[in-house]
């Protein structure tokens, strides 16, 4: 069993798709293990964002993250990191396959809908930046 970080962005949640986000994941073998939905502030959004800060888009990225609610989650399975990447769909949804949660729901490149840990050891770090050891322990 491997455990992911997830957050459903504010795209997704403004416009509704939260739920469903939950339940395609759920019914891909996904568990939750801990989830909260807040608003990030700037200084959360750029720490979470740090690895693209030189990136032309870091502050266009961060204003988006930080305009409205977002669902942070920790999903267990096998494979959990990639089973993921795989269930999202490509970063930019004009290249996501068919029935992914991006080429469902992502608006565009930046508003795409979900964010998940690239790696296992960015998962382990992620999952620290926004949960306690007692959430991430909770059965
Ligand atoms: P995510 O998987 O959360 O990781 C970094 C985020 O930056 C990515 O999803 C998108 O929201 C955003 N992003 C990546 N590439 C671009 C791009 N070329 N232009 C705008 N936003 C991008």
């Amino acid at each position: 069993m491997q455990t992911t970080f997830s957050i459903i962005k504010p795209d997704a949640v403004a416009n509704g798709h939260a739920g469903k986000i939950l339940s395609l994941l759920e019914a891909n073998g996904f568990r939750i293990v801990a989830l909260r939905m807040t608003r990030l502030s700037q200084s959360q959004a750029e720490g979470f964002y740090a690895v693209h800060a030189a990136r032309p888009f870091f502050a266009s990225l961060v204003k988006f993250m930080t305009e409205s609610s977002v669902i942070l989650m920790a999903l267990e399975r096998e494979d959990a990191v990639l089973k993921l990447r795989e269930v999202m769909g490509a970063t930019n949804p004009a290249n996501a396959a068919d029935g992914t949660i991006r080429k469902l729901f992502a608006e565009s490149i930046e508003r795409n809908s979900i964010h998940g840990s690239d790696a296992p050891e960015t998962a382990a770090e992620e999952l620290k930046y926004f949960f306690t050891g007692i959430e991430l322990s909770q059965r």
